[in-house]
């Protein structure tokens, strides 16, 4: 906090508004004060909006930073596992050795799922959305854990932060495995986090010997940690409006995952590979160029709300895509049409001047399919990676007062007008 102000004039009237400093990034100036003059503010967008103040994640768009709890999101990726950066953003620091310890123990004790859980599952139609199934699951366990939910105790909290961090793998593979009729496999934890989640979606009971192939177990982890959290992205800030009502966490989550299920966000990487499919040939890229410049179509893939240099999740992703690739030896013409996508797009003025550079969604959602994985599942495995942003949100919430969100609007429908009874109408 700080005593500047700035001075806005309202009806000849100058009222002066607080600013205030964070640690890093844009000061903010609180706008309050204009209610009491007969105004709102508008944003449409929340292009210029800060309504929380955070210790979690910090983004610096211009320069291309993201900082999870201070620390660098590239020394994360390559020095710390996805479970460690759990604990940072739950806790605050990473973990010592024996906290990590008791983390992960903790973790691994609740990957399985309640019985009638499972039963969920039957009442989907199996050509449903992976996504759908998961929207309602994760829903669904507020229903299972309704004596660990009172939101202000702290113990509560913190079971909820494990039990969902820890479901999350088993819950996203059901989804799959329903989706293409295989028995469900049981979590096994003798495996890490990554490896199990990888082993749950591509193990069967008639491949007993199945081994999870460590560099794809690599990859996974790291693209769970560059999916962790993001801060108040369109998904967390959903997350933060529910639980201001005072919602259950699990709720709260569902309701972030059906946020992030959009094109415009999660749902981008199965955009991209969707996009992919629709040019087809690296032949047809120019032609599909101009229709992105027409504004017929988007680039999925590309572009960020914050990012406006680099995203550095995505240098991040593309040495992992190059590695992956490499280790499989995969030579797929549809990756290749990407790799063809992404130099045109890097060197086009069109997309220059935008700022439109590729996003963690386009290269994750390559290696994504390099592993194997249907592109139906892309965004579930974001919704698993960032379940633990958004507990971790909903936590920083409820460990200090708040209110509830209700933002305010610019109405232009009719004046007040007289009723019509309907047999005049
Ligand atoms: N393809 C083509 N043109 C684009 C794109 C795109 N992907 N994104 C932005 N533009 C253009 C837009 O038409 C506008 O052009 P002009 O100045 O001529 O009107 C200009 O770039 C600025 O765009 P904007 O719409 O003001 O940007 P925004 O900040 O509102 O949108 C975005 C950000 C991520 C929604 C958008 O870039 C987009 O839809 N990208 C594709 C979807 C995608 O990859 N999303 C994943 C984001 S990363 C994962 C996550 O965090 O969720």
């Amino acid at each position: 906090m700080s005593d500047k102000t700035a001075k806005l004039e309202l009806n000849g009237t100058t009222i002066e508004l607080p600013i205030y400093e964070g640690t890093l990034g844009y000061p903010v100036i609180n706008v309050e004060g204009v209610q009491a003059q007969g105004y709102f503010t508008y944003d449409p967008g929340f292009k210029v909006t800060a309504p929380v103040e955070s210790k979690i994640t910090y983004i610096d768009g211009d320069k291309g930073q993201l900082l999870h709890r201070g620390y660098p999101i590239d020394q994360l990726a390559e020095k710390a596992d996805y479970l460690e950066v759990c604990y940072a953003l739950i806790h605050g620091e990473l973990p010592t050795k024996e906290q990590k310890q008791d983390f992960d123990s903790k973790v691994r004790n609740h990957t399985m799922i309640h019985e009638q859980l499972r039963r969920f599952y039957d009442g989907f139609r199996r050509d449903a959305h992976p996504m759908a199934v998961m929207c309602g699951v994760v829903g669904a366990l507020s229903a299972f854990y309704h004596d660990g939910m009172d939101v202000s105790n702290a113990d509560h909290q913190e079971i909820t932060a494990i039990r969902l961090v820890a479901k999350m793998p088993t819950i996203a593979a059901m989804c799959y495995k329903y989706s293409i009729g295989h028995p469900f496999i049981q979590p096994n934890n003798d495996l890490d986090y990554a490896e199990n989640f990888l082993y749950m979606m591509f193990s069967t009971p008639a491949d007993q010997n199945y081994k999870v192939n460590p560099i794809l177990a690599k990859a996974m982890d790291k693209i769970f940690t560059l999916h962790a959290d993001h801060e108040q992205n369109a998904s967390t800030s959903t997350v933060r409006l529910a639980g201001s009502t005072g919602a259950n966490p699990y709720a709260c989550i569902a309701a972030g995952i059906a946020a992030l299920w959009g094109p415009a966000h999660g749902g981008a990487n199965e955009a991209v590979l969707v996009m992919l499919d629709e040019i087809g040939h690296k032949d047809n890229v120019a032609e599909f160029m101009e229709r992105v410049k027409k504004k017929e179509v988007k680039l999925m893939g590309f572009g960020h709300r914050v990012y406006k240099n680099f995203d550095p999740r995505a240098k991040v992703m593309k040495e992992t895509c190059d590695e992956v690739l490499a280790a499989l030896g995969i030579n797929d013409p549809q990756l290749e049409l990407a790799m063809e996508l992404e130099k045109i797009a890097l060197n086009d003025e069109y997309f220059v001047k935008r700022n439109l550079y590729p996003n963690v969604d386009f290269y994750s959602g390559i290696i994504l399919k390099a592993i194997g994985i249907p592109t139906s599942m892309f965004t579930v495995i974001f919704a698993l990676a960032r379940t633990v942003g958004w507990i971790s949100h909903w936590l920083e919430m409820h460990s200090e007062p708040y209110k509830i969100g209700r933002p305010r609007q610019l109405y232009k429908g009719y004046d007040e007008r007289n009723f019509i009874e309907i047999a005049d109408r």
